[in-house]
């Protein structure tokens, strides 16, 4: 079974620890979502999974579908079916957004990769997504807006067919319009799929589209409380701050 397991992981970054001793697993079919204050190491858990080699696991381990990630390069992670749409995805000057696509896809399936099917994969969720036609031939979220960029994240997450889906602060910088077609756009994905999400936002507009299975507040490099959806209200009403985390539900 595809499963994401996080076994007591602690990272850091040059000297500064930001992860401590840190758990979560994440199951085909679940939608995780963790909130928490700026800065409390939410970024950094994604990064990680996903091979960012700016950070080091000092101690624990993460596996997908039993296999242990900690010392694997993000391409054979990206291979094993993990996705991460960026909290702030980087522009590519002069390298056309098609090129990128095509490369990205391509080498990940190889001899089995073929351009017919993938341009017409790409014209049918570029239509989906209601992204403009000419964001394929301009160079790589170079000047392209807030939302445009968010929209490609997850024409990417189409185009990869990913099993574990992470997305960090996708709603950040949509319109309303925007946010139901990305929100729209992932639900159809997650129910096609079966794929597992993890997802991290700030706010609840995002979640009242996509209803999480499972809830984590994370605060200081670790999961101080989890639960149903319900604790998204007790966020909203409470703040991080009042939150009671005497009566954890993990
Ligand atoms: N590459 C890095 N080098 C140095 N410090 C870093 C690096 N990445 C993250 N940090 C620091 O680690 C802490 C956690 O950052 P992270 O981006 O994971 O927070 P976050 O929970 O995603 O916050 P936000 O809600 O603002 O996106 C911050 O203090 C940040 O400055
Ligand atoms: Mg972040």
């Amino acid at each position: 079974m595809n499963s994401l397991k996080i076994n007591n992981i602690s990272v850091k970054t040059e000297d500064k620890e930001i992860l401590k001793d840190f758990s979560l697993e994440v199951n085909p079919g679940e939608i995780h979502v963790i909130m928490g204050p700026n800065g409390t190491g939410k970024s950094t858990l994604l990064n990680t999974i996903m091979g960012d080699s700016s950070y080091v696991i000092t101690s624990g381990e993460i596996y997908y579908n039993d296999k242990l990630l900690n010392n694997l390069d993000t391409s054979d992670r990206a291979n094993l079916g993990i996705f991460l749409g960026m909290q702030k995805p980087i522009s590519l000057e002069g390298v056309s957004n098609a090129d990128f696509l095509r490369t990205m896809v391509s080498s990940k399936e190889k001899e089995n990769f073929n351009l017919m099917k993938f341009v017409k994969k790409l014209n049918e969720y570029q239509e989906k997504l209601k992204i403009n036609k000419d964001m394929v031939s301009r160079s790589v979220n170079t000047g392209f807006s807030g939302g445009e960029i968010k929209k490609n994240e997850i024409l990417e997450m189409y185009l990869l067919n990913p099993s574990l889906v992470m997305l960090d602060e996708i709603d950040s910088g949509l319109d309303v319009d925007s946010l139901k077609i990305v929100a729209d756009n992932i639900l159809d994905y997650y129910k096609e799929s079966g794929c597992a999400l993890l997802i991290i936002t700030h706010y609840q507009k995002l979640l009242d589209y996509i209803k999480p299975t499972h809830v984590h507040i994370m605060k200081n490099g670790k999961i101080i409380k989890s639960g149903d959806s319900s604790l998204i209200n007790d966020i909203e009403q409470l703040g991080y701050e009042n939150l009671d985390t005497e009566t954890n539900e993990i």
